[in-house]
């Protein structure tokens, strides 16, 4: 039996036709990579992706939740109405976690500056409202 060799992506291969079968740096990056902006992540979120259990979020105006969906760091909350929103963790103003937000009034209140973050935008449902709640 032929001893592995190293071969430069710093993968054990027996043989040639095993190396070859590897895929490249480039095609592997491509599949695996999953982030805003990447090809992978463009494609994952096109589709539904579960994220928490709504019994997570049990009442409105409840804790918001922290999540990392996607290599995102991200905020669940529900809204006094019982509405849920979905947010990026960190504040734009200042980049405060919005996990530490108080939950009030239909939004989230960043506590560092206050800036409030609701799922409506200009009074209507915005890109929020394609957040689905199964039972
Ligand atoms: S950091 Fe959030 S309002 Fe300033």
């Amino acid at each position: 039996m032929e001893a592995p060799s190293r071969t430069k992506g710093q993968v054990w291969c027996r043989n040639e036709e095993e190396e070859a079968n590897l895929l490249t740096q480039f095609d592997n990056d491509t599949l695996t990579k999953v982030g805003p902006g990447t090809l992978m992540g463009d494609l994952m979120r096109e589709y539904w992706l579960p994220a928490i259990l709504s019994t997570e979020l049990p009442q409105p105006d409840c804790d918001p939740v922290r999540l990392r969906l996607l290599c995102e760091d991200l905020i669940a909350f529900r809204d006094t109405n019982g509405d849920l929103g979905l947010i990026d963790n960190y504040c734009p103003h200042r980049r405060a976690s919005l996990f530490f937000g108080r939950n009030e009034e239909c939004g989230l209140r960043c506590v560092y500056h206050g800036w409030k973050f609701s799922r409506l935008i200009h009074g209507e449902k915005g890109a929020l409202s394609r957040i689905k709640m199964l039972e």
